[in-house]
């Protein structure tokens, strides 16, 4: 069967008593992503958001390169680099006394510092951005409603009801108060950390909750002239006042590059609310920066609270729950938006793929065992990220007179020529490079191996450091991502294996040498199933990267799934077509059907 065969078998069937496929209750990054993807895949889907719009506060920003890679995938990619602040104006961050105080230190991040950009540039097509979230959102959402997606504002999700076949969901209308019941197949909830999809689905949990409390406050004021020559859009400062909890340091982000900011703070929840007034926030903010008649228009404040949980099973029948419905955890190492992007990546296809019958439930269930692990490595990076800063502010010695400046003193006295302030200094530098377990974590956002019944292993071990957090290691070994690697076509115009992959589709990949699997897949009559020869006309390997990466013969191959995972190598070349042809039938029987491959 191929894919058209599929979706029209499919529409033919369509039992008259079911309003949609699937319906994704939230329309955040998890809940815009899936449904973006699903829509592209031409599957029927619905998305509701109990408010009127998107997101209304900046919230994520740091974007990595392998949630642009998904955003590429998607084909939305230019339009989020249309309105990101470049990579090059992201860092570096930089902890000082306050912004026209004293520098203590930069730290090079989001691989933006000469000593990794050449790792980052080599591992993805894709850059770095900040985008804010409320901006990423319409372009998310507004693509997906433009290739067919049906969009339901002011609409809430109240239960469920998981009826063998298909999923009753309840539903309000917050503008009317109508209740409604709408019927869908399968049911996503991308409902954020306080999802009521997971609670009604019974999903189970690890860890806990409101470890500790921030204050978040979204203000204007034009501070080009102190941070234009020096470009971060993060500032963190050693002010005793405004530092308080496990960070223990004051935030300064931009959010528009120099002008629109929001200065973050952390307070003790069990001690209540913090003090929000106007006239608190602003004497904070000008702390930060330093300037006691500075010029603040507060837009407005809120609070977040740190968290340490994630959900051990992220589905139960046909409810599939991600983002942060499934992990929550602090900001810090920017993980969350940028999880919840290849969560929805992930669970896309497999819903496309069974709604269209060309897989049975056997490759939904891959799903939580394939996105559990990230979620648990995840929230306890972004939650042990916080407690490093321990050891940045283990380093500060703050006494001195009564009266002085604690920050001040802690800035002198690591400038001290004494052998305590090298020994200090020599902290300093140890602790920082700490921090690069929260800046440069190229491993933690790269260096994902699936295990699970959607991957076919091949007996090979990962190679040294593939497992690093910090250093990302390109491999083909199946769970792995399809290293990116610059081919040219005809013109010598560059771009990436991954642009050859992907958009809905199992990807052939072969050598030269390899013409067996070329002619098994034209065999196989499945439109959902391509072949790409890496070195031929058009796919052109001039750098000879791909020769170097590939870790298989020429005449082997590698299959790829729609999400660009290997999903099955194949090391050396095959004897005949029919047997490549075979091999490749066992390979896509067992991913989607999980019918054993042990001849493969
Ligand atoms: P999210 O909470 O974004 O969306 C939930 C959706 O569900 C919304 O549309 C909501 O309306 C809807 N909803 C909820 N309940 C509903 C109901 N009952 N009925 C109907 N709809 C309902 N991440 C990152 O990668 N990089 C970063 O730099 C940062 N920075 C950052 C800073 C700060 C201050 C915060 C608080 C968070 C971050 N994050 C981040 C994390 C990021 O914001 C977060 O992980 C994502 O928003 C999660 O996306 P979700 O779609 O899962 O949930």
């Amino acid at each position: 069967m191929n894919l058209t065969d599929a979706v029209e078998n499919h529409d033919a069937a369509t039992d008259p008593d079911v309003d949609t496929d699937v319906l994704v209750v939230g329309m955040g990054p998890m809940g815009a992503t899936t449904g973006l993807a699903l829509a592209t895949l031409g599957v029927r889907v619905q998305m509701i958001t109990m408010f009127p719009w998107t997101a209304n506060t900046p919230r994520a920003h740091i974007t990595s390169q392998r949630a642009m890679e998904v955003l590429r995938d998607l084909g939305v990619e230019d339009d989020v680099r249309r309105i990101g602040t470049p990579w090059d104006q992201m860092g570096d961050c930089v902890i000082a006394t306050s912004l026209t105080g004293v520098e203590i230190a930069r730290m090079p991040s989001w691989g933006t510092g000469d000593e990794r950009h050449g790792d980052y540039l080599r591992h993805s097509p894709c850059t770095y951005l900040d985008v804010q979230q409320p901006q990423l959102e319409p372009i998310l959402i507004g693509a997906a409603a433009s290739r067919g997606a049906a969009l339901k504002f002011n609409t809430e999700f109240l239960s469920l009801e998981d009826q063998g076949d298909r999923v009753a969901v309840t539903t309000r209308d917050r503008l009317t108060g109508e209740i409604s019941v709408v019927h869908s197949r399968f049911v996503v909830g991308a409902d954020g950390a306080r999802s009521k999809v997971a609670e009604q689905a019974g999903l189970p949990f690890e860890g806990h909750t409101a470890r500790g409390g921030h204050v978040y406050t979204q203000f204007r004021a034009d501070l080009t002239q102190l941070v234009a020559h020096r470009p971060s859009v993060l500032h963190y400062f050693f002010n005793p006042a405004v530092g308080y909890g496990e960070i223990g340091l004051g935030l300064l982000r931009a959010v528009k590059p120099w002008t629109e900011w929001i200065a973050g703070w952390g307070f003790d929840p069990t001690l209540g609310d913090p003090d929000m007034t106007t006239e608190a926030v602003t004497a904070k903010i000008r702390l930060l920066v330093g300037d006691p008649s500075l010029a603040v228009d507060v837009m407005r404040t809120y609070t977040w609270y740190v968290n340490q949980q994630f959900a051990t099973e992220n589905s139960r029948g046909r409810v599939f729950c991600g983002g942060d419905a499934t992990h929550r955890h602090p900001p810090s190492s920017g993980l969350g938006l940028n999880t919840s992007v290849q969560d929805g990546h992930n669970l896309a296809w497999k819903l496309a793929y069974v709604v269209k019958g060309l897989a049975d439930e056997h490759l939904l269930a891959t799903y939580s065992d394939e996105r559990v692990p990230v979620a648990r490595q995840i929230v306890l990076r972004a939650n042990q990220s916080r407690l490093d800063y321990q050891a940045v502010r283990d380093t500060f010695d703050t006494s001195g007179e009564e009266g002085s400046d604690p920050a001040q003193n802690a800035a002198a006295r690591l400038l001290e020529p004494t052998v305590e302030g090298a020994q200090r200094r020599a902290r300093l530098s140890d602790a920082l490079r700490l921090k690069d377990l929260e800046w440069n974590a190229e491993g933690v956002e790269k260096n994902i191996h699936y295990v699970s019944g959607a991957v076919i292993p091949d007996g090979s071990a990962l190679p040294p450091d593939a497992d690093s957090e910090l250093l990302h290691v390109p491999t083909t070994r199946p769970g792995a991502k399809l290293p990116h690697v610059w081919l040219t076509d005809e013109t010598g115009r560059r771009f990436s294996t991954l642009d050859v992959v992907g958009q809905g589709r199992f990807t052939v990949v072969t050598g030269l040498t390899g013409a067996a699997w070329s002619e098994a897949v034209r065999n196989l009559k499945k439109d959902w199933v391509e072949v790409a020869v890496f070195g031929e006309t058009g796919l052109h390997d001039p750098y000879f990267t791909w020769h170097r990466l590939r870790e298989i013969d020429e005449a082997g191959a590698l299959l790829v799934r729609p999400d660009g995972y290997i999903a099955w190598r194949h090391a050396a070349a095959v004897r005949s077509v029919s047997e490549a042809e075979k091999l490749l039938q066992i390979a896509l029987d067992s991913i989607l059907t999980g019918r054993p491959a042990a001849t493969c």
